[in-house]
């Protein structure tokens, strides 16, 4: 979306995850406090997003939405000068329909969806200082027509307010998870390409709820052609921190979020996180691999089913590859120059871990534990078109 934010994908951290609808302004100002002086501002995440739950289930008599009195009582205005002093950006969640996901799923109360109140809630965000919307399809029925013009709607009334807001929405989960795949690059900034996620390595789902790592990496890597300056995949909020993954695993997921280009939403609780979890989070090589100006989501090398190669073609000239063992053992993961686009005959590997380079004619490889994911930044030689085929937006094509 030509809308002037998110030229790289949106960094930042979401209550969801850890604390669902256990939200309140203290804890949100913590999380903002942690997330400056554990340094992670500083490396790009900016955007704090307050998920569902954080609404009065009433209205204002002038159909106003409103910060629920007891958890927000400083009200949402509040709350994103709080952000702002930080800082940070200011992001909040809301549905298209009549009820939010707690609301329609969980029986948390009232039905405060923006269904008929797009105009007004828009310019209520803007008034509170909000810099991000997630908008999230949550609802019973309708059909991807329904939904295109639902987010297309809310896409509008956020423009119309003036203010610059990065604009995520979720079309996938719940439905259409197995309907037309649809590139919702002129809708929004972003947009979910699976079912929740979970803190699990393999839930053993396809696109159902809830997936694990693998799962997610399986439905998002062939979505490579859909990324670029204005509009990202996304693969879910991150389980860095979270437990329920080995260091192997939580490493290894960064680092495919990374190369895909997704955007980088921590879900832990900052105020706790571990030092193995802030080295992960905190990687700058791979941040900026993410954050690279090209805007490339990484192509698929190969896949043999338990070694899989990835490529992401950077500003530079470089090329990250990830090479990616899905297996349970260790073994050695493979692939060349030429297969990733680069031209020549002498090449620099850095190493996004270990930061430790070599050199090689050509042939890249690692040996790789099993989850595990090695990156390497590949510099040298020349470097062929991106590996990406781009698609048109809004083209519908196969099947998720
Ligand atoms: C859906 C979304 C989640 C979260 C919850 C909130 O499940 O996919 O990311 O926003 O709703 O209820």
């Amino acid at each position: 979306l030509e809308n002037g934010v998110a030229r790289t994908p949106p960094m930042g951290w979401n209550t969801w995850n850890t604390f669902g609808c256990n939200i309140n302004e203290t804890l949100i100002r913590q999380m903002a406090d942690a997330i400056v002086s554990n340094g992670m501002r500083d490396l790009g995440y900016k955007y704090v997003v307050v998920d569902d739950c954080w609404f009065n289930p009433n209205r204002d008599s002038q159909g106003n939405l409103q910060g629920d009195p007891s958890r927000f009582s400083s009200g949402m205005r509040a709350l994103g000068d709080y952000l702002h002093s930080r800082g940070l950006l200011f992001g909040i969640y809301q549905v298209p329909a009549a009820e939010t996901c707690a609301q329609y799923f969980n029986g948390y109360p009232g039905a405060t969806g923006s269904l008929g109140h797009e105009a007004q809630d828009a310019r209520q965000f803007a008034a509170w200082g909000v810099d991000y919307l997630k908008y999230d399809w949550c609802s019973p029925a309708g059909s991807i027509n329904d939904q295109v013009v639902a987010f297309a709607r809310m896409r509008d009334a956020l423009a119309a307010t003036g203010r610059p807001i990065v604009y995520s929405i979720n079309p996938n989960s719940i439905h259409e998870k197995t309907g037309p795949l649809r590139n919702w690059g002129d809708v929004a900034n972003m947009w979910r390409t699976t079912e929740d996620i979970t803190n699990a390595w393999d839930t053993g789902q396809s696109n159902g709820f809830p997936m694990g790592i693998q799962n997610i990496v399986n439905v998002n890597v062939p979505l490579a052609s859909y990324a670029r300056p204005g509009g990202f995949t996304d693969p879910d909020m991150m389980e860095v921190g979270r437990g329920g993954m080995t260091d192997t695993e939580m490493r290894s997921h960064f680092a495919l979020w990374a190369v895909m280009a997704s955007p980088l939403i921590a879900g832990n609780d900052l105020r706790s996180a571990s030092a193995a979890t802030l080295t992960i989070l905190r990687n700058q090589n791979l941040i900026a691999i993410n954050q690279d100006a090209l805007a490339l989501q990484a192509a698929q090398v190969s896949n043999d089913g338990t070694r899989r190669v990835l490529a992401k073609r950077l500003s530079n000239g470089d090329v990250a590859v990830a090479l990616f063992n899905q297996g349970s053992s260790t073994t050695t993961v493979s692939t060349t120059a030429a297969a990733i686009g680069k031209s020549g005959s002498s090449f620099t590997l850095r190493d996004a871990w270990t930061d430790v380079t070599s050199t090689t004619s050509g042939s890249i490889s690692a040996s790789v534990p099993g989850h595990g994911t090695v990156v390497y930044r590949v510099s040298g030689g020349g470097t062929a078109s991106p590996p990406v085929t781009f698609r048109l937006r809004g083209e519908a094509s196969g099947r998720c």
